[in-house]
């Protein structure tokens, strides 16, 4: 683990100085008469987020030569769309937990955090109209749009055991890796590049923003929770068909497939129960496998940085396109 941080060290060394530019326009941004919104705000934002998406759009924009300054508003841009997300979704999924605090949703309640969010959403819109540029208005635009239909797609989704590894493809890509994409093709954008690279900065950020779910999806059932900072085996708890429980359940047998059923579909899940899918997931390889398939969408990801001749930048793409697989929170 030692290594891992190690390795994100030297990532965060390199954009230090933008990313401390970033984290400075956060309580700007936050400033509102209404002072429960800058607490809730000032909570979630200075609660260990990895900032992995505006890490991500500092460094798409620096591998394309970009020299201007609208990165930086943009790179806060991402990371309030993704905060207003976390709100909603601890929301949708009754968490308790996050980054190893109390979610702000057990602190404020549920009607707080949903407004809040709201406010993240709609100052994300003001702050990115000031980029001046119609093409990442729209690109970020879409991007919110498609989140939110992945979070419905997946309430849709919850306790039905026919989902296979299609329809949770589907949600992955479009509540999670479509938000890391366009973080990624921002900097291209933002650049000017040609669409040969900015697409090859949209496919790397769709393959790793899709590692990047499978492995917390891997990481509920396996996790250490005080490093996780989420509540193990809360997907089950929630009813929610993510990889490592889809792949058992197709290996299983009938008993066994019975079984799995009345646990997901129970009002309250017990030790044992969790006990019993974790056993299950582990004795039909449901980890292994769904690491195998994060760690293919990694390789794919950096086969598109082909694009790029080598540079520090793409050195630092490579090196947390290899954290989101090594991460344990
Ligand atoms: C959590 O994202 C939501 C998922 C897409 C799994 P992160 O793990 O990037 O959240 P923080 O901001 O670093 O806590
Ligand atoms: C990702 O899914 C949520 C969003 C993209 C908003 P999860 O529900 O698994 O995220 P965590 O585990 O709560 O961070
Ligand atoms: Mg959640
Ligand atoms: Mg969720
Ligand atoms: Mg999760």
């Amino acid at each position: 683990m030692r290594k891992v941080k190690k390795v994100m060290d030297s990532v965060i060394a390199l954009i230090k100085d933008e990313m401390q530019a970033v984290e400075e326009q956060f309580s700007r941004h936050l400033a509102s008469d209404v002072k429960l919104i800058s607490q809730v705000g000032q909570y979630v934002l200075s609660s260990g987020g990895k900032r992995l998406r505006p890490m991500l759009l500092l460094l798409s924009s620096r591998l394309c030569g970009y020299n201007g300054d609208k990165h930086i508003d943009l790179a806060g841009v991402v990371e309030f769309i993704h905060t207003a997300t976390l709100l909603h979704d601890d929301v949708v999924d009754s968490a308790s937990l996050r980054r190893g605090n109390r979610s702000a949703n057990s602190v404020w309640g549920n009607q707080a955090s949903v407004l809040v969010g709201d406010f993240l959403f709609a100052k994300s819109f003001s702050v990115m109209v000031g980029s001046d540029s119609l093409r990442i208005l729209k690109l970020l635009a879409d991007t919110t749009t498609q989140l939110a239909e992945g979070e419905i797609l997946q309430l849709i989704n919850t306790c039905d055991l026919d989902v296979d590894e299609k329809r949770y493809l589907q949600v992955v890509r479009d509540k999670t890796a479509i938000l890391i994409a366009a973080a990624c093709q921002v900097g291209a954008v933002l650049a000017g590049v040609d669409d040969e690279k900015e697409q090859a900065l949209r496919e790397f950020g769709l393959e790793i923003g899709t590692a990047f779910q499978l492995m917390d999806d891997a990481l509920d059932y396996v996790a250490d929770q005080i490093e996780f900072g989420k509540e193990k085996g809360h997907d089950l708890f929630e009813g929610k068909m993510t990889l490592p429980l889809i792949h058992a359940y197709s290996k299983a047998s009938v008993e066994e497939r019975s079984e799995v059923l009345r646990i997901v579909e129970a009002e309250e899940l017990n030790a044992a129960d969790l006990d019993y899918v974790c056993k299950l997931i582990e004795e039909k390889g449901g980890i292994v496998y769904t690491r195998d398939k994060a760690l293919e969408r990694i390789e794919r990801a950096k086969g598109y940085l082909q694009v790029f001749s080598d540079s520090e930048a793409r050195r630092a793409l490579f090196q947390l396109a290899d954290y989101v697989v090594t991460r344990s929170k």
